[in-house]
């Protein structure tokens, strides 16, 4: 039977990162982080100039940049051209441009390409994290996750991460996460959106732990 192929698809702030890494620790299998290519893309689009508001410029630019990804669960980096951009791809202006970048077809195109070849050569399997993977991505995926939270504890975790502790800066950061969301949701090509087979994991009430658990066994159960 060939590697299991696991998609885990949700909202920012659900806790998918930290989740799909374990997971794949825990299970033997490669990681791919594909929100870090998307980031990628848009990092090297704000290196050149690209005016990111312009669907036309940005498609124009986005065959260009060669976006490698690592897939080891326990440090994945990410390059553009030969530059490790792992940290700079989390600042406030990469994250303040990445969804307009991702809404452009011929970006999609491109990442998804790729994503699909990385899945392909996994030969031990792997956790593919994302916001289209089971619906659009890897349809055939052998177990598809879709993780929630409530939108509380989205804009707490995501503060928690980012260093921003105060009552107004955690209200800054649910703004944010509201816009993304809004922004990826609503997109016309393969937007943020449940798989019909995808099984819904609420992490509100749940330790990392616990989701790694539930999600484990039910791979366990499909292999
Ligand atoms: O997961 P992360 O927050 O790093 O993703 C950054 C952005 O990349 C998302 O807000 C979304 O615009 C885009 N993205 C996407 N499709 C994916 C993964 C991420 O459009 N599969």
């Amino acid at each position: 039977k060939p590697a299991v192929v696991v998609a885990i698809d949700g909202p920012s702030g659900t806790g998918k990162s930290s989740t799909s890494k374990a997971v794949a620790a825990r299970l033997g299998l490669a990681y791919l982080d594909t929100g870090a290519q998307y980031r990628a893309i848009t990092w090297w689009m704000l290196h050149h100039g690209v005016d990111v508001a312009d669907p036309a410029a940005v498609a124009a630019a986005a065959a260009t940049p060669v976006v490698l990804s690592g897939t080891d669960p326990r440090s994945p980096t990410i390059t553009v051209d030969g530059t490790d951009v792992s940290a700079p791809i989390r600042g406030p202006e990469v994250t303040g441009a990445v969804s307009a970048v991702s809404a452009v077809p011929v970006v999609r195109e491109l990442i998804t390409g790729l994503q699909r070849s990385i899945a392909a050569e996994a030969t031990a399997g792997i956790v593919v994290e994302g916001r289209d993977i089971g619906t659009t991505v890897l349809p055939d995926a052998d177990l598809k996750i879709f993780l929630t939270a409530s939108e509380e504890v989205r804009a707490a975790r995501r503060s928690g991460e980012i260093g921003r502790r105060g009552a107004a800066e955690v209200a800054t950061t649910r703004a944010d996460l509201a816009r993304r969301d809004a922004a990826d949701s609503s997109r016309a090509v393969s937007p943020l959106a449940q798989a019909g087979d995808a099984t819904e994991v609420d992490t509100s009430h749940l330790t990392l732990d616990e989701v790694v658990d539930c999600i484990a066994t039910l791979v366990e159960e499909r292999k």
